[in-house]
């Protein structure tokens, strides 16, 4: 039996990254998945690697048509949702000074309204198997404040907030839901390195030396084992908790 047998998962951002590592992991512990993304090609080919447990839709998460397709896809070939892993994310370099309006909406867009439906749809799909686990991708920039990325710090806050309300909506209404946030310090994913690459030297005091700030940096599947044990029932008591994993860098920093 796996730590998460018969399950069925939705994983969003599973294309890359973090996401695609959750998918994999889950799968093996015997999860029926689905993977969303907008990034088809790739979410495709992780899914077909997994193979028949596995389903990819494509889906933007800050679009409400997409979830309800997502949910609907998922209950027609698994039967309900069990787990959903609110994963997927942008990430906007910019400070308080120099973000505009237009790049702070768009983030919040994606990563806290792309979440709130996410807890929403995932909640009252849920309600039906009247059990479920959620288990939402926040950062150490919800706690953190990191002045090189205002918009993202913001959104990653909502979301932080979002999964307590959640949280504490279920119990008092007994649904049998938990919801989690998950609090990293960066890690070796396609989101950092792209960053960089798209970025001026000088710009970003935070990853300057990106060589050296990698080597102090989580693997995807760091992450996904706590996301794995969050979707598992060996998590059962735990709700509306913030997850640090970011090998003490918080207790570092205030030293
Ligand atoms: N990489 C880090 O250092 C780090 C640190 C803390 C938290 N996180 C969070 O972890 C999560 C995963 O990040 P990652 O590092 O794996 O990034 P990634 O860029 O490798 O993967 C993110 C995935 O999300 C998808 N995506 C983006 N916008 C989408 C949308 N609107 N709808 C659907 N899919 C969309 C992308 O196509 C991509 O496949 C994110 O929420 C991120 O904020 C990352």
């Amino acid at each position: 039996m796996g730590r998460v047998q018969d399950k069925v998962a939705i994983i969003t951002g599973a294309a890359s990254g973090v996401g695609k590592e959750d998918a994999i992991l889950l799968a093996k512990e015997g999860a029926r998945v689905v993977l969303t993304d907008l990034n088809e090609d790739a979410g495709r080919a992780v899914a077909a690697a997994i193979g028949e447990q596995a389903l990819f839709v494509r889906q933007d998460i800050s679009s409400e048509d997409d979830w309800k397709a997502v949910i609907q896809a998922t209950e027609d070939k698994f039967g309900g949702v069990d787990i959903l892993v609110n994963n997927a994310g942008i990430l906007q370099y910019g400070t308080i000074e120099d973000t505009t309006l237009e790049q702070w909406q768009k983030v919040q867009r994606v990563n806290s309204d792309g979440y709130f439906l996410g807890c929403k749809y995932g909640v009252l799909a849920m309600k039906k198997r009247k059990s479920g686990s959620i288990v939402n991708m926040s950062s150490i920039a919800a706690i953190s404040g990191m002045s090189a990325f205002c918009a993202y710090s913001a959104s990653k806050g909502a979301v932080a907030a979002l999964t307590r309300n959640v949280a504490i909506h279920c119990r008092r209404f007994d649904l049998k839901i938990r919801c989690n946030s998950i609090h990293p310090d960066g890690i070796k994913t396609p989101m950092v390195a792209n960053l960089h690459s798209t970025t001026k030297p000088g710009q970003m005091p935070e990853v300057k030396d990106l060589k050296q700030a990698m080597s102090r940096m989580a693997d995807p599947k760091d992450i996904a084992n706590l996301v794995l044990f969050l979707a598992s029932e060996e998590s059962r008591f735990i709700n509306g908790a913030e997850m640090h994993i970011d090998n003490g860098w918080r207790i570092w920093a205030e030293r």
